[in-house]
């Protein structure tokens, strides 16, 4: 069993990297694979060009960023936590890149993340942690994921790089929540139940 984590923060070693260590940790504790990957600053957003949709291809046309490498590990793993630094009350832009292009490229059209394990967190310096906490598990929402949380909403407080090591119960509320996914993993592992059928939805915009 295997889980990518995405950090979206662009700076090395900041505090989303200091939590994924900590559910790292408990994961391979738990004999669970686990690999982080870190887009950093330079990924371009999505064109709208529809072209991963319209060929089914899994991939984005953008080649040159480390973004389709991304999704292919997506794709390949059983569980995904998504990770942002708060800024200006949302999601890293970088962050918001990266979804975009993963979304439509892997679930929009033959879902490849569906009842895949997911959890999210997000770290800040004081405010809009909900919101983007929110707004992460609201992309896995909408894939079909089966959601793992924890004993609060995993948003852990630190400006500087390392403060989150201050946030003591932030940081227990994350290593539970590693607890959980690695529990999640292993019911669903060991059920051995198929997941229920899938199909495409009846898509309406409101105009025709
Ligand atoms: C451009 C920018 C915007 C930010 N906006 C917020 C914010 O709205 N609320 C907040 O509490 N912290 C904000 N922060 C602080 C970061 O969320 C905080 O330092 C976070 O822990 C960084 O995570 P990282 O070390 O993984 O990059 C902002 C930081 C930057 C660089």
């Amino acid at each position: 069993m295997k889980v990518v984590a995405i950090n979206g923060s662009p700076r090395k070693d900041g505090n989303n990297a200091k939590c994924l260590e900590v559910i790292g940790k408990v994961l391979e504790k738990e004999g669970i694979d686990f690999e982080v990957v870190q887009p950093g600053a330079r990924v371009h957003p999505c064109l709208a060009c529809y072209h991963c949709l319209d060929n089914g291809t899994l991939r984005c046309i953008q080649n040159d960023d480390g973004v389709n490498e991304i999704i292919a590990k997506c794709i390949e793993a059983d569980g995904i936590i998504l990770a942002s630094p708060v800024y200006h009350g949302g999601i890293a832009g970088n962050m918001k890149c990266v979804l975009d292009r993963l979304i439509l490229a892997a679930g929009c059209g033959d879902n490849q993340l569906h009842h895949k394990v997911g959890a999210a967190m997000c770290t800040l310096r004081r405010s809009g942690g909900m919101e983007t906490y929110q707004q992460l598990l609201g992309t896995m929402n909408a894939m079909e994921m089966v959601l793992v949380t924890s004993d609060y909403w995993n948003a852990v407080h630190g400006a500087d790089a390392g403060e989150v090591e201050q946030d003591i119960e932030g940081l227990e509320v994350i290593e539970k929540l590693g607890r959980n996914i690695a529990w999640m993993l292993k019911v669903i592992d060991k059920a051995g139940i198929a997941p229920p059928e899938t199909h495409h939805r009846t898509m309406t915009n409101f105009i025709r």
